[in-house]
């Protein structure tokens, strides 16, 4: 049985208030089920904003919930005088896990190879793992990094999926990367279709993003994977 991922990428999403609901709901309702995740084979990882991470992790330990944290970024520098940034030996505290490449971050703050490249850098030096995006199988993977995800521009917020079968074709060429051993699809993954990208042979989890904001619908994304 392959090793499944389901990452939430909660974006510039969620205040603590609405954080703490979206917790008490997965404890509550057993959206999430504990015994389920101890026998079964899926990680689930919870992106949140920074500014959520503390309470986030206080509130999965109280709660006995089978939730690790990423973040949705780390600053390419080391500790130190970088003003705003938010540095991989602070993130360590927090989180096992770090988003980098994402395609918003890219277009909206020029984030270019070499930064990209730097930020991997320093999460691997922390003992962090980066997520690492790419748009299609010619993107730039870092050396060091093990997961990356398939988030095609024209499906990330649009509704429109890329089909099943071409996620499973560009997977199939990011494996042959050197060190790439785990590749995810992201882009308006749902209860409906999530099903349908797990069984390709080359996906091996999903990022999901408005989806993940309803811990019902995030729920159904992971009991039918
Ligand atoms: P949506 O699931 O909202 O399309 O977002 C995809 C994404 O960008 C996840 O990182």
């Amino acid at each position: 049985m392959k090793e499944l991922f389901i990452v939430a990428n909660w974006k510039a999403n969620m205040t603590s208030s609405e954080a703490t609901k979206w917790l008490q709901r997965c404890q509550i309702s057993n959206v999430i089920r504990r015994p389920a995740d101890q026998i079964s084979n899926k990680d689930i990882v919870i992106c949140p904003p920074f500014t959520l991470l503390s309470m986030m992790r206080t509130q999965i330990e109280e709660r006995k919930l089978p939730i690790k944290l990423g973040s949705q970024d780390v600053s390419p520098f080391p500790k130190g005088a970088y003003t705003g940034e938010i540095a991989a030996d602070q993130l360590k505290e927090f989180v096992s896990y770090v988003i980098i490449g994402h395609h918003e971050r890219r277009k909206y703050f020029r984030e270019d190879d070499q930064m990209l490249a730097n930020k991997v850098d320093m999460a691997l030096a922390s003992g962090i793992v980066p997520i690492y995006c790419v748009q299609d199988e010619h993107t730039i993977v870092p050396k060091g990094v093990s997961i990356v995800v398939y988030e095609p521009v024209f499906a990330i917020g649009t509704g429109e999926p890329d089909t099943p079968d071409n996620a499973n074709s560009v997977a199939t060429g990011i494996k042959e990367k050197a060190g790439v051993q785990t590749v995810l699809y992201g882009g308006s993954v749902t209860p409906d279709n999530v099903h349908s990208f797990m069984i390709m042979e080359h996906i091996d989890g999903v990022l999901v993003g408005s989806a993940s904001l309803d811990p019902v619908s995030f729920g159904r994304i992971y009991t039918r994977s």
